[in-house]
């Protein structure tokens, strides 16, 4: 993900969630973190990115998103591989994520790479009418 990349970026992050992040917060993460897009083959459009922070022997996934129009075409998969062969590329032990509770497409796709329930943060996420629980996952590279 290159800073031009932005724009296109946050039009798949405003697309893909109910309450996005803002773009100063997505180009702060772009300068700070390992940040990959998924490009369509046919015309170069971003239609999906990922977020990754390595730490000290520990990785955490900051974001990953598909625009909904190309979602369940293994998209999220592929740039979930790609970051967790980032991670293991720098000697990363472990990675952590946070997702919301309801959210199940997110859910199914972690436990296919073998992450686990570690913790619970409760009231984190905003909704419509409230706050839900993060469930914390991890697993071992
Ligand atoms: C989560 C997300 C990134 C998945 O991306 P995707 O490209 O649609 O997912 P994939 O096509 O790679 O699916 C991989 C696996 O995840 C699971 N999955 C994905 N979407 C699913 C859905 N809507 N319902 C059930 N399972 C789903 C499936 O097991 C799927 O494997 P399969 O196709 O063999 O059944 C995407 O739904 C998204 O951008 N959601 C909004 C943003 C978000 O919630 N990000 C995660 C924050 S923690």
């Amino acid at each position: 993900m290159s800073q031009q990349d932005l724009p296109a970026v946050m039009k798949v992050e405003e697309s893909a969630y109910d309450f996005p992040c803002s773009s100063s917060i997505m180009a702060s993460n772009q300068k700070r973190y390992y940040c990959i897009v998924y490009e369509a083959e046919s015309n170069g459009e971003i239609l999906g990115y990922a977020i990754l922070s390595t730490v000290a022997g520990e990785a955490s996934v900051i974001n990953i998103a598909v625009a909904p129009e190309a979602q369940r075409q293994r998209i999220g998969y592929r740039l979930m591989e790609n970051m967790l062969a980032y991670a293991e590329g720098k000697q990363c032990m472990e990675v952590f994520l946070e997702v919301r509770e309801s959210n199940r497409p997110a859910f199914t796709m972690y436990h296919q790479f073998g992450f686990n329930e570690v913790g619970l943060r409760r009231n984190y996420y905003p909704t419509h009418n409230g706050h839900e629980d993060a469930i914390l996952l991890a697993c071992y590279l």
